[in-house]
């Protein structure tokens, strides 16, 4: 039975009626103690929910709806490596990468433990060498520069971390990651790097995105046409992360510069696999590691906390509460910290990729909403360019402010700037400016009443706008792992509630495949007539031009 046929459903329904115009700024008022009811402290993490529309009865409801939809059961059997992919008929397995326990973890009656020690230790080996200098360039010179040649899952998250993660690098080698097969995107990387200081990281879960491939090609005819002689002159210059050797070693890669992942590993769920290698060569294998670690106890604490306390469920149950009872299509990320800058650009992916589904998975037609629209940047840059519609918009749009303590340049003010806009927006988003405090003020500024009066509704601020709250003591690569792997398990939650798979991604198929019947089209030298006039208009009226222009 679908979810939204179910009795935890319609209470909740039922709750949505009768409690959807609680103002929260009355229930703070009302509960001295509200804040303290509704956060939990994690180690390093605060995870304030107080500024929600809810009541502990609604959390209530919503824990029942997970309970419903068989939660429990469901993380238990991703972590016990069961084939919960079901449209590709394999296990979900990342939470293995960064299992520091000794217990095995089976799929397939194989316990992937060993495997995944073993590539660990390569990396190990691999960036120690890289970065002592003992890893050296075919004309003997010392590597300077990578580049994380990949896409999607091979790009976002090990570009994200490595930008969090910059004050860790030791300024020992310069990191460059290329995705887009828009050749500006490689042309622009290499113009600045010598060939005999440069490793390439080709990062490709299947070695078969034209994306990934075409750039590999440039970059191997790029580095090919201006040092080496023969295809060996390579060797210590391009890497690969892959689960398909084959590929890799039609494309020049010997299997020893192979670093192994599985198909266990989902695209956005693999930069805790060999695809994070680019992000351990920056900051050094130990907090590559630490990273892993963070996302580690994050993994035991979904594991094992009670729903009611559980951080990624309780955001995923919040999200749930808006998405799908107040209609709320988008959800707005903001992080106030300049080395999150990534942060929401990666979530997109990990959210709508594994979210962006409408049948359940037995393959029925879902009637609720999925997957919502995730967005946002950081802070306080934010505040001046979307932040209007946050406060006087007619949409609802929920929001996860996320923001790290410690300050890093205790000297300046900048830190202390940055947190008071942190903390007033998430006050002045749930308190909201009533018709009289605004008048209050406007007479306090203004003499003409027709004036004031003209003003006044431009000037109110309806507030009750919900908002989560997200403060880590520090950034540090182990909270940056825990981060994610919170809203890894986010994702997880909705997607078990819903009924959908949140590990598959066939929706970006159709697309791949047209693009492949255009590009012949394109070479050809005739007209289209083979698609809708539209496409067929715009596919000739750029072939008259291409070469005019
Ligand atoms: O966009 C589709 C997708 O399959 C993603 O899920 C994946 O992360 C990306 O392409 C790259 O895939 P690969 O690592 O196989 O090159």
């Amino acid at each position: 039975m679908e979810i939204s046929k179910s009795k935890e459903w319609h209470d909740l329904q039922l709750h949505y009626e009768n409690t959807h115009n609680v103002k929260m700024r009355d229930m703070f008022d009302a509960d001295m103690y509200r804040f303290e009811e509704f956060s939990i402290v994690h180690d390093d993490f605060l995870f304030d929910f107080s500024k929600n529309r809810l009541t502990s009865e609604t959390i209530g409801l919503l824990v029942k709806l997970a309970e419903k939809a068989g939660l429990q059961a469901k993380i238990d059997k991703m972590f016990a490596g069961k084939k919960i992919n079901t449209t590709e008929q394999r296990a979900v397995l990342h939470t293995a990468l960064r299992n520091f326990s000794d217990e095995p973890v089976k799929t397939d009656g194989v316990n992937v433990m060993p495997g995944i020690r073993a590539v660990r230790e390569h990396i190990k080996n691999f960036v120690d060498a890289v970065r002592s200098g003992a890893w050296l360039g075919v004309t003997g010179k010392r590597i300077t520069d990578v580049v994380n040649i990949g896409i999607g899952g091979s790009d976002l998250g090990p570009a994200m971390a490595s930008t969090a993660l910059k004050h860790f690098s030791g300024n020992l080698l310069n990191v460059h990651y290329v995705s887009n097969v828009d050749s500006t995107d490689i042309l622009d990387t290499l113009e600045n790097l010598n060939p005999e200081t440069t490793l390439f990281v080709i990062a490709s879960k299947t070695f078969t995105t034209q994306e990934t491939l075409t750039n590999a090609k440039t970059a191997k005819k790029w580095f090919m046409s201006r040092i080496a002689h023969i295809e060996k002159d390579m060797t210590n210059h391009f890497v690969a992360l892959s689960t398909n050797e084959k590929a890799c070693v039609e494309f020049g890669i010997s299997p020893n510069n192979m670093f192994h992942f599985w198909d266990w590993v989902g695209g956005r769920y693999s930069m805790w696999s060999a695809i994070g290698l680019s992000v351990a060569l920056y900051v050094g294998y130990e907090n590559f590691e630490e990273m892993l670690k963070g996302a580690f106890e994050a993994d035991e604490h979904f594991r094992s906390a009670h729903f009611r306390e559980n951080i990624p469920v309780l955001m995923a149950l919040i999200s749930v509460w808006y998405n799908n009872f107040f209609g709320a299509a988008s959800q707005a990320v903001i992080a106030y910290d300049q080395n999150l800058l990534k942060f929401t650009e990666y979530l997109q992916q990990l959210d709508m990729e594994s979210l962006g589904k409408s049948v359940t998975l037995s393959g029925e037609k879902l009637a609720i909403n999925s997957g919502q629209i995730i967005w946002g940047t950081i802070g306080t840059n934010a505040q001046h360019s979307f932040f209007q519609l946050l406060h006087q918009g007619t949409r609802l749009v929920p929001a996860d402010f996320i923001a790290t303590i410690k300050n890093n340049d205790p000297e300046s003010d900048h830190k202390a700037i940055l947190l008071s806009n942190f903390f007033a927006q998430t006050e002045a988003l749930m308190r909201g400016k009533t018709e009289e405090e605004a008048l209050h003020e406007l007479r306090s500024e203004m003499k003409e009443e027709a004036e004031i009066l003209k003003l006044l509704p431009h000037k109110v601020f309806e507030g009750n706008k919900p908002t989560n709250t997200i403060l880590i003591n520090e950034l540090t690569p182990k909270s940056l792992g825990k981060l994610i792997a919170f809203y890894e398990h986010k994702v997880f939650t909705e997607g078990a509630i819903w009924d959908i798979n949140p590990f598959d991604q066939w929706g970006v198929e159709l697309g791949k495949q047209l693009a492949k019947r255009i590009l012949p089209e394109l070479a050809a030298d005739c007209r289209v007539h083979s698609h809708d006039s539209s496409t067929n208009g715009l596919i000739n009226y750029s072939k008259t031009k291409r070469y005019s222009i």
